[in-house]
């Protein structure tokens, strides 16, 4: 297998961007120990390898979340595989509902910062000093260089990239208006349930992070249908065609 220069993590319903690999092979995470088995439909679990626009990738169909065991550090295992074959960053892609009206369901929002409401954090527990330190500093752990990348890459697209601070909480339930509300006054621009704990485990590795967010719904209470994973599922189909060619120019000028 050729080094993955890049490792990149599919969320809900963006399956697609593993279509456009070349030179593909494909692994079940089942075959790969210490690997999570995600339960959640339109979650596949499987490491895909080859490249995208040229560029060795190795991408994750599949992560482990917090609402399956309550435990955040379910993706330990292959973001430090990532960082020991020798990749330098990682992309995270999830499915999130926005919390300004102006970056409606199809959208894209690279992530700025984060605000961690998940109650646990991947590092709790005794720390391993030879990967990394047992006091992590989280300032521009969403690479500014990486985000400008990503801004370039969409601009030459013409494809509309939001930014923003992404909230993640543990779910499995969808947020109330209420907590959305308080969200807002927080800070937050979207929410999921993903992404925080790859991208501490991969600052505290020492890979360079950019995430993006695919916009599937307006978050609970600001108007629209009742929230459903059928519609995260839906809306993230969409988001994914213009997440496809973002990340694909991306890759091409990383
Ligand atoms: N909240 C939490 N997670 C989500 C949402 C949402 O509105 N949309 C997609 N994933």
């Amino acid at each position: 297998m050729t080094t993955p220069r890049l490792g990149i993590v599919l969320g809900s319903g963006l399956g697609a961007i593993a279509d456009a690999l070349t030179d593909a092979t494909h692994t079940p995470y089942a075959e790969l120990e210490g690997f999570p088995e995600p339960s959640v439909a339109g979650h596949g679990g499987t490491l895909s390898t080859g490249a995208l626009s040229g560029l060795p990738v190795a991408i994750f169909r599949g992560r482990k979340h917090v609402y399956e065991t309550g435990d955040a550090s379910g993706m330990t295992v292959p973001v430090r595989w990532l960082k020991d074959q020798g990749a330098e960053a990682i992309l995270l892609t999830n499915a999130a509902g926005s919390l300004n009206a102006d970056v409606g369901p199809g959208r894209l929002m690279a992530i700025n910062d984060h605000i961690n409401l998940l109650g646990s954090n991947p590092l709790t527990g005794p720390n391993d000093e030879s990967i990394g330190p047992r006091f992590l500093s989280l300032r521009d752990a969403y690479d500014p260089e990486l985000r400008a990348k990503l801004q370039a890459a969409a601009a030459a697209l013409d494809v509309p990239l939001a930014e923003g601070v992404y909230l993640a909480t543990a779910g499995p339930t969808f947020e109330t208006p209420a907590e959305i509300r308080a969200f807002r006054t927080l800070g937050a621009d979207a929410v999921g349930m993903s992404t925080v704990p790859e991208v501490i485990l991969a600052r505290h590795a020492g890979l360079r992070v950019a995430a993006v967010s695919a916009i599937t719904n307006l978050a609970e209470g600001m108007g629209g249908e009742e929230l459903s994973h059928e519609q995260t599922l839906r809306n993230a189909e969409v988001a994914a065609r213009d997440l496809v060619r973002l990340v694909l120019k991306f890759a091409e000028d990383f």
